[in-house]
């Protein structure tokens, strides 16, 4: 009884935080906009080990660090997706989405991660997936690369810090282009690359788990980088021609508002911005590095004792062969932060964090997500896309994620709709008022699923999934029907104009 009132007083709060009717942009969504959703292999698929695939880095640190996953559960059976993605399809077609973002399992095409042995069984099941959708009439958007490398790849080469990782990338996206080359035309070479790097070779916190705080993870930047950058090379000289697709590197961040109008504080909030996603987005649409973060590491280094910048250098040849490598930005956002400058993080405990050296906190005020990682702050996302803008230029954006996270689960879920509502609304004012050449609305997610180290215990779906049933049922909340109508009626609010 004490727990569902405190699901009530929570969902009261964060629905009563929400915007009120007069906030919500009424005007409609413009004409040839599009709309999807979002999902990924590792999180709804299962059959970990079904027809031939082989284990993910992730597959192996769910086993071997149940600590680190809220619930010690792995992702072997998920969703279930491997048997039930036909339901899936249905579900989209009957949201009347455009687009069905999904990623392809690299360890069930391609067993070992090298391209000489290819699972025709893995093969088989995308090609399936994908005559679905176009029975449905859905496009699929497709990434190549969503966390999960096969884990020979991270036993023989030590993974992401390896150099020939761009190359093993490279020979699995070619394959990819020429297997699939009549499915898809929305490509997405890589998912995310901070978290891969960061959470995977910095912090360890995610799969594989490596510690090398400040190191590590700038090793892994370049590499992913340049693998991205090989792939998009491959797809442009070989296949764009005929494919006629369009293909980009999926970066996400945080919003990060300056804490004050001071001088210190918009730098701060810069600063970090450069560092989450300049990071890698610098080296695509700009050429090298933001100087920002070669000038911090550089000097961090030298005063740690090392002979270089932990920061790896692109040579001259490496900068011409990144830049322009995107035919649109793709943008994963889910959240908001205010940053405030502080003083420097003593030197001699290098981490990317001590690299960046920004507050970062929350406005008491702004609702929470019920996940403690989480505000909801809707403007973010339009102080976002404005920096994007300004800072990239007018290049198409593809939001291909934003959604709510939350740890109830409940189907009335009016908090969610609350959360898309604002969100929408802050998408169409960018649009509107601040000319900003946004394209595309991808909602995480359609289903719940494997929320990595949140296992089982965090939700984002539109359609809760009972993960006690061996049936995987779906069933949908509240959302999905807002969201169903939203696409249909192109608008947010219950009449709109042009
Ligand atoms: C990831 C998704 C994840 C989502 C919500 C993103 O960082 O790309 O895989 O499920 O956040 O937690």
């Amino acid at each position: 009884m004490l727990a569902m009132m405190k699901v009530l007083v929570l969902v009261l709060s964060l629905f009563s935080a929400g915007l009120t009717d007069d906030e919500i942009n009424s005007r409609y969504f413009p004409e040839g906009f599009k709309f999807g959703v979002a999902n990924a292999a590792t999180q709804i698929e299962g059959g970990w080990l079904e027809d031939g695939k082989t284990e993910s880095v992730w597959d192996r640190f769910a086993h071997t660090h149940p600590e680190l996953i809220a619930d010690r559960s792995t992702p072997d059976i998920a969703c279930d997706s491997y048997h039930k993605y036909k339901e899936d399809v249905a579900m989209v077609k009957a949201m009347g989405l455009d687009y069905y973002r999904l990623s392809i399992a690299w360890a069930r095409i391609l067993p070992t991660g090298h391209a000489d042995k290819v699972n025709q069984a893995g093969v088989q099941y995308y090609k399936n997936l994908f005559a679905e959708l176009k029975a449905a009439n859905v496009e699929p958007m497709v990434t190549l690369y969503h966390w999960d490398l096969p884990q020979n790849l991270e036993d023989l080469h030590g993974g992401w810090l390896d150099e020939t990782m761009a190359d093993h990338f490279a020979e699995y996206a070619r394959l990819c282009f020429e297997l699939f080359k009549d499915d898809v035309k929305m490509w997405i070479t890589i998912n995310e690359p901070k978290q891969v790097c960061q959470g995977g070779y910095g912090t360890g916190l995610l799969a594989p788990g490596v510690v090398s705080n400040g190191v590590g993870e700038y090793i892994c930047a370049k590499n992913v980088i340049l693998a991205h950058a090989k792939a998009y090379h491959i797809y442009n000289d070989e296949f764009r021609a005929t494919n006629q697709g369009r293909i980009a590197m999926v970066i996400d961040t945080t919003w990060y508002e300056p804490g004050s109008d001071s001088e210190e504080d918009q730098e701060a909030s810069e600063r970090i911005l450069q560092f989450n996603f300049g990071l890698y987005a610098n080296p695509i649409f700009i050429g090298n590095w933001p100087q920002v973060v070669i000038d911090r590491v550089a000097q961090r280094s030298e005063l740690e004792g090392f002979n270089s910048s932990r920061l790896p250098s692109f040579t001259d040849e490496e900068i011409a062969y990144v830049k322009g490598t995107y035919d649109y930005l793709a943008l994963n956002h889910y959240s908001t932060n205010m940053a405030n400058a502080t003083a420097d993080s003593p030197i001699g405990d290098p981490s990317y964090a001590n690299d960046i050296s920004v507050l970062t906190w929350r406005q008491p005020e702004w609702p929470s997500g019920a996940a403690d990682w989480f505000a909801v702050v809707p403007w973010g996302l339009r102080h976002l896309l404005v920096w994007l803008k300004k800072t990239y230029g007018d290049v198409e954006i593809v939001i291909t994620e934003n959604g709510l996270s939350d740890t109830t689960g409940i189907m009335e879920d009016d908090h969610r709709i609350s959360y898309y509502q604002g969100y929408l609304s802050a998408c169409l004012d960018a649009i509107y008022e601040d000319g900003v050449n946004l394209s595309t609305y991808t909602a995480w997610s359609i289903i719940d699923d494997w929320e990595w180290n949140g296992g089982y215990t965090s939700f984002l779906g539109m359609y809760y999934v009972n993960f006690t049933d061996p049936e995987r049922t779906r069933i949908p909340r509240k959302s999905a029907s807002w969201f169903t109508n939203m696409v249909a009626t192109r608008c947010l609010v219950d009449t709109c104009t042009e």
